[in-house]
């Protein structure tokens, strides 16, 4: 297991299975990330921001990176979720314009880090 956070308007942070996508470790914990192409890395809607625990996600495949350089998505902390695969405690944010169109669920397994309410807008 891995802890994963997302720095989300409700602040969402669990423990996923490892391997599993960002995107997939998004829906355990109780919400939506956009995700048009289905998680084929060809749309770029499911885009993160990696704030800490990088290196506790897959590298970044040949896929992953033409579509970030496409998308002049540059940064090293720019991952899709569909593709980045959990391998340990990570926390990220989704990124300012898509957070309104995520959904929030209501899982009880889902807690809300005090330590971060804080941080979300
Ligand atoms: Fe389209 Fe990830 S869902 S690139």
């Amino acid at each position: 297991m891995a802890r994963v956070t997302f720095i989300h308007p409700e602040g969402k942070s669990g423990d996923v299975a490892k391997e599993v996508t960002l995107l997939e470790a998004a829906e355990a914990l109780g919400f939506l990330l956009d995700h048009d192409c289905g998680g084929n890395a060809s749309c770029s809607t499911c885009r993160v921001d990696v704030l800490c625990g990088g290196e506790n996600l897959s590298d970044i495949d040949f896929e992953e990176q033409d579509l970030l350089d496409r998308e002049a998505l540059t940064e090293p902390y720019h991952r899709l979720s569909c593709q980045a695969r959990v391998l340990g405690d990570v926390i990220v944010q989704v990124p300012e314009q898509k957070r309104e169109s995520t959904k929030v669920g209501d899982k009880d397994t889902v807690s809300r880090p005090q330590e971060q309410t804080s941080q979300v807008e």
